[in-house]
């Protein structure tokens, strides 16, 4: 059994820890809770309502490890065993499609970041449990739900926003769920950004990831794969830790980080 981790939650934006036990401790932040088991997580949080009478909506993000170079897929969900799209499951779907049966989502869609193999190859067996629209952008072959740039969605009631992020691909795609939760695929890791391989390409991405950190701070960060210190971030926090957002007001020292990438994890002991 891993760590168990139970979070209520009252603060804002940043993570603070607030108990420890042996086994299990309580961590706080606005509006989350936050529990890991074994190598999944669950946030569970309040979407904020425009009027004080109106009850406030649960969201749920569920992030799954689904094999491949440490892949992440995702549950997004308006409430247990409420509506859900997933992300990525990918390149092993097994364990997003057990927990999408354990917890009895009903599932509406999959939503596929990019096009690389180790994103997408899982969509056919979810689409055998489960005949689903594949959103993603409309570059994206694998879509038959094409999506562009600002185009939004309701889960439930949850507002769902899609932001195309080229950079790492010309199809990638980043969504923002709930206002508080940005699903960065290979666009952005926790303190590191995705491959390019054409300088022109990490100019797209230096463009994608400027527009990306005009979101708020409070955005929880959920990655593609499990590449940094911790599963999850805040741009916040990788505004201030990530050093290829901290080069984001000078295009050359963003590549030319990217070009030295090797040379200076090994200076930093970054593995
Ligand atoms: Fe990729």
């Amino acid at each position: 059994m891993g760590a168990r981790y139970n979070l209520m939650s009252y603060g804002h934006s940043l993570l603070t820890l607030h108990e420890k036990t042996s086994g299990s401790c309580l961590l706080c932040f606005f509006g989350v809770q936050y529990k890991e088991e074994n190598r999944i997580r669950t946030v569970k949080s309040e979407l904020n309502t425009k009027s004080p009478s109106e009850p406030a909506k649960t969201i749920i993000v569920q992030q799954l490890a689904c094999g491949g170079d440490r892949n992440f897929g995702y549950i997004l969900a308006d409430g247990p065993g409420g509506s859900a799209y997933i992300v990525d499951p990918s390149p092993d779907p097994n364990p997003v499609i057990e927990r999408l049966e354990r917890d009895q989502y009903l599932l509406k869609g999959i939503i596929n970041t990019h096009g690389h193999g180790d994103h997408s190859a899982g969509i056919n067996e979810v689409l055998d449990y489960a005949r689903v629209p594949v959103l993603g952008h409309l570059s994206n072959p694998r879509a038959d739900m094409p999506v562009s740039d600002g185009e939004e969605c309701l889960l439930g009631q949850i507002p769902m926003r899609f932001i195309h992020t080229p950079g790492h691909t010309a199809d990638s795609i980043c969504i923002l769920f709930g206002g508080s939760h940005l699903f960065t695929g290979d666009t952005l890791f926790v303190g590191k950004v995705g491959g390019t391989h054409k300088p022109e390409m990490a100019l797209a991405q230096f463009e994608s990831l400027q527009c990306l950190m005009e979101l708020g701070d409070h955005i929880l960060v959920w990655p593609g794969h499990h590449y940094g210190s911790s599963p999850h971030s805040s741009l916040g926090s990788e505004r201030l830790n990530n050093p290829f957002v901290k080069r984001l007001y000078d295009f050359s020292a963003f590549l030319r980080l990217k070009e030295n990438w090797v040379q200076y994890k090994l200076e930093h002991g970054i593995s």
